[in-house]
Order: C-alpha cells, then sequence, then structure tokens
C-alpha cells in the first residue's frame, strides 16, 4: 500500500492507495469518531460498492444516503435534502459521513459534513480517476450556483482518503479519459519527468495496468498533497491546479453542467490557456503541440465547443473566483513543468484566440 500524508498540522491526514483497498476491513475504524457512520453515494455507485465498504465497516451502526448521479445534481437542493436526511436519522456532531463516489458526491459530501451541526467528520473513498487524482485530496468541497460553478463552498478537510484503485475498472471509458486531463495537468504545471512518463506509458495506463496506476494516482496525489500543504487556502501556489479551469468553468456552464465532463471542459481549456502561452512567447510551439498530442492521445477534445466565442466565454469568466480587483487572472504555461498565474493577457489575444 502506499501512504501519502497531507501536512496541514493538527487537520494533517494520510492518503491510502493500494487496488482491492476498500474491502480491507479495520482500515477506516481508527478514523472513525463514533461508531455511527452514514455514507453518502449515489444512485450509480451504490450498487457496485456499498455492499463491500458495509462489510468492511462492520461492527460500526451504518446508514446510507443515495442521491441521483450526476453533476446537475450538485446543487443547493441536493444539499438540503441531504442534510434533512441527516436530521430525520439523528445524525449528530459526532457522526462521521462517508463520501462513497466520484467528485460530485466528494464536493457535495464534504460541503454537508462542514456545515452540519458547523462540522462533523468526513472520510473521502474516491471512486473515479478525476476523484482520486485531485478532487478527493485538498478539503475544497461545494455546490454549483445556476450563475457558476462551485460558487457555493469551504475549505474542510478530510480525516483520510482511501484511494482502491480497481474501482476503475468500472469506470466508463469517457469518465476515465476526463481524469485524464487532471492527471495531465500535474505534468505540465509542476513535474516534467511526469509528463514524460505519461507519455511513454500510454499503452499501459489505457490497460489499466495496476502498478502504472497505482504509480500515476499515487504521483498526482504526492504532488497535490505538497502543493495544498504549502498554500491550503489558495493565496498564492495552489491557483496553479486551476490550469485549464477558467476556460473549462465557461465550457461547463455554456453546456449546461453535464453536457460537457469536467475533465473534458478542463482539457480544451488546457489547450486554451497553453496557446495563449505560445502567442506570447512563454512556451514553446513545440512544448504546445506536446501537451495537446497527450490529451488527444486520452481521446479528449483540444478546442471549445464551435458555438462558443470570445463574448461567451468572458461572460462565465467574469464570475470566475480568480477574479481579483475586478481582473480576470489565468494560470499560464510558462514550459512543460512549470506554469504562473497572470492577468497580463492582452485582450487582443484572447480575442483572436476565443474567437
Ligand atoms: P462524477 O462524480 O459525476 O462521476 C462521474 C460518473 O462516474 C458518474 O456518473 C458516477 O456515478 C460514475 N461513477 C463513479 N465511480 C464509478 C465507478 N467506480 N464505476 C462506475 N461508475 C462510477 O464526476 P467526477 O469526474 O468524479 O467529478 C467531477 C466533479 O468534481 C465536478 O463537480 C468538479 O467540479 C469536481 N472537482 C472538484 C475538485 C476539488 O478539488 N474539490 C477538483 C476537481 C474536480
Ligand atoms: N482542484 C483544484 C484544487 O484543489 O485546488
Amino acid at each position: 500500500m502506499t501512504t501519502l500524508n497531507v501536512e496541514l498540522g493538527e487537520r494533517s491526514y494520510p492518503i491510502f492507495i493500494q487496488a482491492d483497498l476498500l474491502s480491507q476491513t479495520d482500515l477506516l475504524k481508527p478514523f472513525l469518531k463514533t461508531a455511527n457512520v452514514v455514507v453518502v453515494t449515489n444512485d450509480v455507485v451504490e450498487p457496485l460498492y456499498y455492499p463491500t465498504l458495509l462489510n468492511a465497516l462492520g461492527g460500526c451502526k451504518v446508514q446510507k444516503i443515495v442521491i441521483p448521479d450526476g453533476e446537475a445534481h450538485k446543487n443547493l437542493h441536493t444539499f438540503e435534502s441531504i442534510i434533512s436526511q441527516l436530521l430525520s436519522m439523528s445524525a449528530a456532531r459526532d457522526t462521521t459521513l462517508i463520501a462513497l463516489g466520484g467528485g460530485v458526491v466528494g464536493d457535495l459530501t464534504g460541503f454537508v459534513a462542514a456545515s452540519f451541526q458547523r462540522g462533523m467528520p468526513f472520510i473521502q473513498i474516491p471512486t473515479t480517476l478525476l476523484a482520486q487524482v485531485d478532487s478527493s485530496v485538498g478539503g475544497k468541497t461545494a455546490v454549483n450556483h445556476p450563475l457558476g460553478k462551485n460558487m457555493i463552498g469551504a475549505f474542510y478537510q478530510p480525516k483520510v482518503v482511501c484511494i482502491d484503485s480497481t474501482t476503475l475498472n468500472t469506470l466508463p471509458e469517457r469518465e476515465f479519459s476526463a481524469g485524464m486531463a487532471e492527471v495531465i495537468k500535474y505534468g505540465v504545471i509542476y513535474d516534467a519527468a511526469f509528463f514524460t512518463w505519461l507519455e511513454e506509458s500510454v499503452a499501459a495506463i489505457s490497460a489499466k495496468q495496476p502498478d502504472a496506476l497505482q504509480y500515476m494516482i499515487a504521483r498526482c496525489c504526492a504532488i497535490k498533497a505538497e502543493i495544498v500543504s504549502l498554500d491550503e487556502r489558495e493565496s498564492g501556489l495552489r491557483a496553479l491546479l486551476n490550469l485549464g479551469h477558467t476556460f473549462g468553468h465557461a465550457i461547463e456552464a455554456e453546456q449546461g453542467y453535464g453536457n460537457w465532463l469536467h475533465g473534458e471542459a478542463v482539457a480544451a481549456g488546457i489547450v486554451l490557456a497553453s496557446t495563449v502561452a505560445t502567442k506570447m512567447n512563454w512556451l514553446q510551439s513545440s512544448e504546445n503541440r506536446r501537451i495537446q498530442l497527450l490529451l488527444e492521445r486520452f481521446d479528449l477534445p483540444t478546442s471549445a465547443p464551435t458555438e462558443m466565442n470570445y463574448d461567451r466565454f468572458m461572460q462565465h469568466m467574469r464570475h470566475d473566483k480568480k477574479v481579483q480587483a475586478g481582473q480576470l487572472n489565468f494560470v499560464i504555461p510558462t514550459g512543460i513543468g512549470s506554469a504562473k498565474v497572470t492577468s497580463d493577457i492582452p485582450d487582443e489575444v484572447l480575442r483572436a484566440i476565443l474567437a
């Protein structure tokens, strides 16, 4: 088993990564405050993995809340419904919430945990690639508002993250590819050697070879843990993790949440950010080409939907959380393995690229 640690003083927590981890009994028990547990999952993941988790929690009083599947349900309505169910179950502040599912379940459950009676412990058991390499680590929790993604939320860290890489065997291929956008993101912003390893390992990753998956997930979590430990509240370094997200969130909002998957929108956003970087002479065209090629090899989109234009992008991006003093900030690669946040992009460059 690979064990990593997110170092945040008294809020530090481990990340466990291993095939078949879910069936390990006694792994979670040290992290429960009492024997009272509520598992939040959705109607797709529940039949696949809830029975195994229930078995591993033998001896605890386990109840479950099953929400409808999909990004469209990551909203205040589902948030209220989970709170209502917790109240009717007589859950208390010492009940532990477990998020079993992808990023939607994890972000929602984390936000409920942060809010219910001003905070209850929670555990992340991510079952999508995107959630295993990104959303389950770092404590960003949120729901969407019709005017913008993740507009309502909190920083709230889990007690432990348990990653069972075998859950990826049931994940639809399109979802696996979407997770690869976030994986590639780490190589672009932080780790040139990892980017090269990804280029050399496309076949092994696509075949879901256990060793390749274990290494890939662990490297992503290690990078994320390092960044979050240095900048939990995103006052600087952590913003780099949003590469492709400013453009990507605009695509998601324009298309209606869930029509373009988050990772697909991020992939197109990474290419837009790289193209801006190349136009500004911050990134070589050969590096831009390598980034696009790697995204393509995992069947990810490398351009925005044709109906989007400069005005549509700008309308959505004005609501971006990275707007400061009215200025839009962009994460822009400055080479493979490095990136910077800048608001210094001339409007003509954006117009030319987003046209
Ligand atoms: P998701 O949670 O919607 O899961 C994708 C699909 O896969 C769903 O239909 C789900 O039911 C299904 N699924 C999950 N696990 C499965 C499995 N093992 N086998 C079969 N099907 C399975 O989407 P996602 O891509 O995991 O997460 C996207 C969300 O994550 C977005 O809302 C995004 O904003 C958020 N996010 C958050 C952070 C963060 O730091 N908190 C980071 C990145 C993304
Ligand atoms: N996924 C971006 C972050 O966690 O900061």
